[in-house]
C-alpha cells in the first residue's frame, strides 16, 4: 500500500520505539562542535562524541533520529551526482537507529530486516532486497544466510579498492578522521525493466538496484591515513534515506516523484520556457531549493567562505539550470511557498523563516545574474580573441577574480564549444591566492613571521578577565623570526610568558597593549595575539635586556582596556537590540572591538532608517542606565545548547563555554572581557550603518567619552552653521528652508532673464548674416559664454533662418570654444565636421561633432580672425 513520506517516517521512529529507543531531535544542519565538518552529513555525527570517548556519559544507549543532511563537500559529496541521477541529494532526510555499546551486529540486522518486510511494517517482499557485507566480515554474513535466510547469490562480499585498507564501499568513514567501521548494506531491486546490475565490486548499479539502508558496525577510529584505532565499546550508526525508501513506498522510480517533490517539480516545469528539457534541470533545481531553503534557514547567508560560499555554490547551479530551460526572470524565491506547502512536518521550520528565504534568494539572484551578464559578454569576446583552441588557466581565474563569473561555468562552456582548460594552470593559481591570502592576514596583524611560534608547542595562561597585573615567567623569546634567549635594547620581538593578564585577540575584540619589566628591562607591548596555545606579546624592548625565564611583571594598559570592555559589553547590548526591534532573523556576522569604537556586522535585508536607528540607541541607553551587573557562568556546551544559547560562530568552542549574561536580555557565549556594569559603558551612540554584502548590514558605535565628544563636535557645526546663518541653532531648519525657497526664487528669475537675453541675441544675429553664394552664414564670437547657451542659440537661429550656416565662437580664459550649427538642406554639401576641421587645422585645436553640429576648442587664438576670413573662402568653394 502506498505511504507518505511522512507516514513512512512515522513508522520508522515507532518501530523502534516500540525496540526502546529513545526519539532524539536531528541536530542542526550546521555542526556546533566539530571543526572537521562544515555541513551535518549523517545522522551519527551529533554523536560523535559518545562514539568516540570512553568517559562519554550518556543517558541513551539505544536512539533513532530523523536527521537533515548535506552532503556537498569533503568525504560525502554528491553535489555533482544530483541531476545526473534520479537517487541522489545535496540536502536529504536520513533516518537511523543507533545503538551505543548496546546491541550489535544480530539485532541491528535483524530490526533492519523486520523494518523493511514485516506485514505490520514495510512489507517488502524479501526477494527484491540485496545486501552487501564487507568481505572480512564473517559474522555480519553468517547472520544474513543463517539467521536471516537470505540467499547467498544475494549476500555478496565487498573488498577493498586496489587492496588498499579501508576502502571499500562496505567501510564507512565520517570524514577524513573519526569514528568509522565496516558496514553491511541492503539493496532494492526495481524491477529488470531498469537498467542496471546487481551490486558488487565496481558494478554500476543503474536505477533498477538502490541502496536504501546503511549499517555500519562502528568499531575504530580513525587518526589519520596510516592511523587507525580500535574503540573501547562497538556501536551501531544506520542510516536510510527517508526520499529514496519512500520512492519505493510509492512506487516510483525518481525520488523527485514522491509526495514531497512533486508540486514543486510540477512548478518548475510551468515555470520553464522550452518544450524540449532534460529533467535532470528540473531535479538540480527541486534539490537546490530545498537545499538553499534549510541552509538559509540555519541563518546562513551567501558569501565567499565556508557555509555561506556553499549556500552560494548552490544558488548560482539552480539559477544557472533555470536559464538552461528557458527561466529568464528572477524565479528561486517564487518556488518558496510551494516548497513549504509540499515538504510536509518540516514545513513549520522554513515558515518561521520564509521572508528572510525568500529575501536572500532573491538578492542573491538579481546579483548574479547581473554578474553573469557582464561576465559572460566578456568570456565570448575573449574567447573570439583566442589564438589556439586552449583557454589559459590565467584568464578563467581574472575572469572570476574580477568579474565574478564562476570558474565552472566558463569550464562549462569552454568544454562546450571544444576548447581545452588548462586545469593545471588553474590549480597553480589557486595555490598561490590561498597562500597569498594567508600572507595578508598575517602581515596585517604583525611584521614577524607568526608560523615560527604557532609551529611550536608553546602554551599560555590567560588569567586577565579580572586581573590586570600580574608577576609570571618569561617561556619563549622570538626576535628576527627566531627564537632566542634574550631580547636587547630597540629590538622587536614577541614575548610569551606563563600566565599573562593580556588579552590576545579574538572573537572581534582586539588585543590589549601594556608593559612587561623588570629592573633589568622594560618591554612595551603593542599588540597581542595567539599563536595557537601561546600568547604572543609583540612589541619592543625600550631599555634593558630581557632573558627567558626572567620573572616580569606583566601590566595591562587598564585604560586601553576599560575603552574596549565597555565596547564589547555595549555590542551584546546592541545585537539584542537589533533582534529586538528588526527581528529574530539578525544574526551577528561579525564584529570588531576596539578601544576607539565597535563595528557589527549582521544579517538584515534592507537599510534601516533614523527612526528605527533611534530606538535601537534608546533601547541601548535604557539598559546602560539600569546599570545591570554583567555576570559570566562557564558552563558545558551541551548545557548552553539545552538553555538555547548558542551562536552562529559554531566550531570554535571547546567543551565548556563562557556564557555571558546581562538579565535575561542579552545571553550569549563569549569569550571576550567585559566591564562590570552596564553603567560602565556611559553613552552609546551609532555614527553609521551600511550594507557590506548582500544581506549583510554594519553598524559603527562609540560609547562613553569618545561618544559625548562625538556629540560635542557635531553640536559645535551647528553653532558654526548658526552663526554664518546669524541665528540662533533653534532656527536653523527655518532658516535653512527660507534660504532655499529663496535660492529655488532666484535660479526661476536667472532663467527667464537667460531665456529673455538668448531670445534679444537671436534676433540681433538673425539680421546680422551675410550670404556666401546665397547661402545665410553667421560668424560671431562671445566672451565668457557657456557651450550650452551657445547651442540653445545656434538651434534657434536654425529655426528662424531656416537654411543656414552658423559659426559660433566664445573666447574664455586664452581658449575659444568653436561651435558650428548647419541645418539639413546645406549640410549635404558642407558638414558642420568637416568646417570644424578645416577651422581646427590651423588652429591648434581638437574636436568633432555631427553634419548638423559640431564642436572644438583652440589654444591658439592668434590666428583665429585670420581663419575665419579664409573659411569664408573654403565655404564659397565647397557650395
Ligand atoms: N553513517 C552512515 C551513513 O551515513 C549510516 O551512511
Amino acid at each position: 500500500m502506498k505511504k507518505s513520506t511522512d507516514e513512512v517516517k512515522q513508522m520508522f521512529l515507532s518501530f523502534f520505539q516500540e525496540k526502546k529507543h529513545k526519539v532524539l531531535p536531528g541536530s542542526s544542519l550546521i555542526p556546533t562542535n566539530d571543526a572537521s565538518l562544515l555541513f551535518t552529513n549523517s545522522g551519527m555525527n551529533q554523536f560523535k562524541n559518545i562514539l568516540l570517548k570512553e568517559n562519554k556519559e550518556f543517558k541513551y544507549t539505544r536512539v533513532v533520529t530523523v536527521q537533515n543532511c548535506l552532503r556537498t563537500g569533503g568525504k560525502h559529496n554528491d553535489f555533482n551526482n544530483v541531476g545526473y541521477t534520479s537517487k541522489h541529494h545535496t540536502f536529504f532526510k536520513m533516518l537511523g537507529n543507533f545503538s551505543f555499546g548496546d546491541y550489535f551486529k544480530t539485532e541491528a540486522i535483524m530490526y533492519a530486516w523486520e523494518f523493511l518486510t514485516s506485514k505490520k511494517w514495510l512489507h517488502l517482499p524479501k526477494e527484491k532486497l540485496w545486501i552487501t557485507v564487507y568481505k572480512d566480515d564473517t559474522k555480519s554474513y553468517d547472520i544474513w544466510k543463517n539467521i536471516i535466510n537470505v540467499k547467498e547469490e544475494r549476500i555478496i562480499k565487498i573488498g577493498d579498492k586496489k587492496n588498499q585498507k579501508y576502502t571499500s564501499d562496505n567501510f564507512w568513514q565520517m570524514g577524513n578522521t573519526g569514528p568509522c567501521g565496516p558496514s553491511t548494506e541492503i539493496f532494492y531491486d526495481q524491477g529488470h525493466h531498469l537498467p542496471g546490475k546487481p551490486p558488487g565490486n565496481n558494478t554500476d548499479t543503474g536505477t533498477r538496484f538502490i541502496e536504501i539502508w546503511n549499517i555500519v558496525f562502528m568499531q575504530f577510529n580513525k587518526i589519520n591515513n596510516e592511523n587507525i584505532t580500535k574503540l573501547f565499546r562497538s556501536s551501531v550508526d544506520t542510516g536510510m534515506g527517508l526520499e529514496r525508501i519512500a520512492s519505493i513506498m510509492q512506487n516510483v522510480t525518481s525520488n523527485y516523484e514522491i509526495d514531497l517533490f512533486q508540486p514543486l517539480t510540477n512548478l518548475i516545469v510551468k515555470m520553464s520556457n522550452t518544450q524540449n528539457f532534460n529533467y535532470k534541470h528540473i531535479y538540480v533545481i527541486a534539490d537546490h531549493i530545498r537545499a538553499s531553503a534549510f541552509i538559509i534557514s540555519e541563518n546562513v547567508i551567501p558569501s565567499n567562505e565556508k557555509h555561506g560560499y556553499v549556500l552560494r555554490r548552490i544558488i548560482r547551479r539552480a539559477i544557472r539550470h533555470g536559464h538552461r530551460i528557458g527561466i529568464k526572470k528572477i524565479f528561486l524565491h517564487k518556488l518558496i511557498p510551494t516548497l513549504i506547502n509540499s515538504i510536509g512536518q518540516d514545513s513549520h521550520i522554513l515558515q518561521k523563516k520564509q521572508d528572510q528565504i525568500e529575501n536572500i534568494l532573491k538578492l542573491e539572484e538579481s546579483k548574479f545574474v547581473e554578474t553573469l551578464d557582464r561576465g559572460l559578454i566578456l568570456l565570448q569576446s575573449k574567447i573570439q580573441k583566442l589564438k589556439s583552441k586552449t583557454i589559459s588557466g590565467q584568464l578563467i581565474f581574472e575572469l572570476y577574480d574580477t568579474f565574478g563569473l564562476p570558474m565552472d561555468l566558463t569550464i562549462d562552456i569552454c568544454r562546450k564549444k571544444n576548447i581545452t582548460v588548462n586545469f593545471e594552470e588553474i590549480k597553480t593559481i589557486m595555490k598561490h591566492q590561498q597562500k597569498k591570502a594567508k600572507n595578508n592576514t598575517f602581515h596585517r596583524k604583525v611584521n614577524i613571521n607568526d608560523d615560527i611560534v604557532t609551529n611550536n608547542d608553546i602554551s599560555s595562561n590567560f588569567i586577565g578577565y579580572n586581573v590586570i597585573e600580574v608577576q609570571s615567567c618569561i617561556t619563549s623569546i622570538v626576535c628576527n623570526n627566531t627564537y632566542c634567549t634574550a631580547i636587547k635594547e630597540n629590538e622587536l620581538g614577541i614575548l610569551i610568558l606563563e600566565r599573562t593578564p593580556f588579552y590576545a585577540e579574538l572573537g572581534g575584540q582586539i588585543g590589549d597593549s601594556g608593559i612587561i619589566k623588570n629592573i633589568h628591562g622594560k618591554f612595551i607591548v603593542y599588540d597581542t595575539q595567539k599563536y595557537k596555545n601561546a600568547i604572543g606579546h609583540i612589541g619592543k624592548l625600550i631599555s634593558g635586556t630581557l632573558k627567558v625565564n626572567d620573572v616580569v611583571n606583566a601590566k595591562i594598559d587598564n585604560n586601553k582596556r576599560s575603552l574596549i570592555q565597555a565596547n564589547h559589553s555595549a555590542t551584546h547590548l546592541l545585537y539584542s537590540s537589533l533582534r529586538t526591534i528588526l527581528g529574530n532573523h539578525i544574526f551577528q556576522k561579525g564584529s570588531y572591538i576596539t578601544d576607539q569604537f565597535l563595528r557589527f556586522d549582521f544579517s538584515h535585508y534592507s537599510s534601516i532608517n533614523l527612526t528605527d536607528i533611534h530606538k535601537i540607541e534608546t533601547m541601548v541607553n535604557t539598559k546602560i542606565n539600569h546599570n545591570i551587573l554583567i555576570k559570566t557562568n562557564i558552563m558545558t556546551l551541551e548545557a548552553a545548547k539545552e538553555k538555547n544559547i548558542t551562536s552562529l560562530f559554531h566550531n570554535k568552542y571547546h567543551d565548556t563555554v563562557r556564557v555571558l549574561s546581562i538579565n535575561d536580555f542579552s545571553i550569549e557565549l563569549c569569550g571576550g572581557t567585559h566591564a562590570n556594569r552596564t553603567g560602565d559603558i556611559g553613552l552609546f551612540k551609532i555614527i553609521s550603518e551600511k550594507g557590506i554584502s548582500s544581506g549583510v548590514r554594519r553598524i559603527e558605535a562609540i560609547t562613553g567619552k569618545i561618544a559625548l565628544s562625538n556629540i560635542h563636535t557635531k553640536e559645535k557645526e551647528l553653532e558654526d552653521i548658526a552663526i554664518m546663518l546669524k541665528t540662533h541653532n533653534k532656527n536653523i531648519t527655518r532658516h535653512i528652508q527660507v534660504l532655499l525657497l529663496n535660492n529655488r526664487k532666484l535660479e526661476k528669475k536667472i532663467s527667464k532673464i537667460n531665456e529673455q537675453e538668448i531670445c534679444n541675441i537671436v534676433n540681433k544675429l538673425s539680421k546680422k548674416f551675410i550670404c556666401i553664394k546665397d547661402v545665410k552664414t553667421i560668424i560671431h564670437t562671445f566672451k565668457n559664454e557657456n557651450s550650452k547657451k551657445l547651442k540653445t542659440i545656434i538651434d534657434k537661429l536654425k529655426n528662424k533662418l531656416q537654411s543656414c550656416i552658423i559659426i559660433l565662437i566664445n573666447i574664455s580664459d586664452n581658449a575659444a570654444i568653436i561651435i558650428i550649427g548647419i541645418t539639413s538642406d546645406i549640410s549635404q554639401k558642407i558638414t558642420a565636421n568637416k568646417l570644424l576641421n578645416t577651422l581646427l587645422k590651423n588652429l591648434d585645436g581638437k574636436g568633432g561633432g555631427k553634419p548638423s553640429l559640431a564642436e572644438g576648442r583652440i589654444k591658439n587664438l592668434i590666428f583665429l580672425k585670420k581663419e575665419l576670413i579664409n573659411i569664408k573662402n573654403w565655404i564659397k568653394s565647397n557650395l
